[in-house]
């Protein structure tokens, strides 16, 4: 059977940006901006946006569309010794991605669930996550989660991932418009505005946090050497690439930056304090659409947006492996697709009861240990591939010209950085 490609252009950027844009810019961009320098973060974020991120959403598409197949075919297809296993190690970090973060997109299901009956403006907010997150119930939403990603999978590239995205993605941005408007316009925004914009520019100037927008990059923009590998496979001779790249890289920034003008006006307007982590999402902002009038409706389209900024993520990760056993296994695809999905739940559950496995094993290794390796994988795989035919592929379909310097900066600049961004992360504990 010949392979599924996208519908559309427009499709094609719908799903990469959905896949994109998902929990890492709603609630830890933000949180990280705030940290590392306000808006002063926006400039090494920025310059690497463009050296690398780009960059890395190029790699992984040419790569993806000159081999027709995800990573255990394309990096055997480009010649890379062990191809076969380095495919199948990129096809479990992601597998362990979906693992925690359909847990997470669990509890997000709950408080919209909340937000419908109005019982999100009765609880108390840190008890109910408290009681929620890592109990048998959770269990019961991630296991909701992972059915309907499997619902959207089995459905196949185009009626299935393409149209769920060109539904979710402009709802998004419309969600996400009227929430930011919303919260900029209470009275006292300005001091959640200062918190988040204010430039400390030494904090720009600071390694670390160069180390810290480049790994926040590489998981939001979902560039470790699986999704965006898949995604660049079903691309047609006559897709554009380069421009595709831009887009997405610029939407996804541009949706996380926009994330903080929700929160942090928000939280600061009535006089709360800006949690990191999950506390932010799940505790601060509950107290925060309790106090504000017409929280309850703004509650109910903050968790629709993050369900949808979620699940359109989480189909791009279930998609991964569900190619790979239609290729590899010549399973048919809903079945490939209820079955691993069963499998995630099945590792992923143990996570609803286990913060330390949740963290610690799925999470750490997932996103620390071996993700960035994949995304390194791929460029080696396509330097493999061979550099001069990587640029023969990229021009094809191609809207904007790539510059010839994309050559030498796949093979030299590109791999060290992501050498240096993984040994950096150990040396500065992350
Ligand atoms: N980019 C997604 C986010 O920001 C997460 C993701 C990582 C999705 C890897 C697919 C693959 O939430
Ligand atoms: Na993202």
């Amino acid at each position: 059977m010949a392979r599924e490609t996208w519908g559309s252009r427009v499709g094609f950027v719908a799903a990469a940006i959905g896949s994109a844009v998902g929990l890492g810019n709603i609630w830890m961009f933000p949180w990280r901006a705030g940290k590392y320098g306000g808006a002063a973060f926006l400039i090494p974020y920025l310059i690497l946006l463009f050296a690398v991120g780009v960059i890395a959403l190029t790699v992984e598409w040419t790569l993806g569309r000159g081999t027709k197949g995800g990573p255990i075919v394309a990096f055997q297809k480009a010649g890379l010794p062990g191809g076969k296993y380095l495919g199948l190690l990129a096809n479990i970090t992601i597998f362990m991605i979906f693992a925690f973060y359909s847990l997470v997109l669990g509890w997000i299901l709950r408080y919209f669930i909340a937000s419908l009956t109005g019982e999100l403006l009765r609880i108390n907010p840190g008890a109910f996550f408290d009681g929620l997150a890592f109990s048998k119930e959770a269990m019961i939403w991630q296991f909701v989660v992972i059915m309907l990603t499997v619902a959207i999978v089995a459905l196949g590239v185009q009626k299935g991932i393409e149209k769920a995205n060109k539904i979710m993605m402009p709802a998004l941005f419309v969600l996400l418009i009227i929430l930011a408007i919303r919260s900029v316009t209470l009275p006292n925004s300005y001091e959640g505005l200062k918190f988040y914009l204010l430039p400390d520019i030494s904090k720009a100037l600071n390694a670390e946090t160069w180390m810290i927008a480049l790994s926040q990059m590489f998981f939001s923009l979902s560039v470790l050497g699986n999704t965006m590998v898949v995604y660049g496979s079903y691309l047609k001779e006559n897709d554009d690439i380069p421009l595709s790249a831009i887009a997405t890289a610029f939407g996804d920034t541009a949706v996380a930056v926009t994330a903080g003008f929700l929160i942090f006006p928000a939280v600061f307007a009535f006089g709360l304090e800006p949690g990191a982590g999950p506390g932010l999402v799940f505790v601060t902002l509950p107290m925060v659409f309790q106090k504000m009038s017409g929280g309850a409706f703004f509650g109910f389209l903050f968790f629709l947006l993050l369900l949808f900024a979620g699940l359109s993520s989480t189909v791009s990760m279930l998609e991964v492996y569900v190619d790979s056993a239609i290729t590899n296994l010549k399973m048919e695809r809903k079945k490939a697709a209820i079955l691993l999905g069963l499998l995630t739940f099945a590792i992923g559950a143990p996570a609803a009861l286990s913060p330390y496995y949740f963290e610690k094993v799925l999470i750490n290794i997932s996103t620390i240990y071996v993700g960035p390796i994949g995304a390194l994988i791929a460029a080696l795989a396509l330097i493999k591939f061979g550099v001069e035919r990587a640029y023969e592929e990229i021009k094809k379909g191609a809207l904007i010209e790539m510059p010839s310097l994309w050559k030498p900066w796949i093979k030299y600049v590109y791999p060290i950085v992501i050498v240096v961004i993984y040994i950096s992360q150990f040396v500065l504990g992350g």
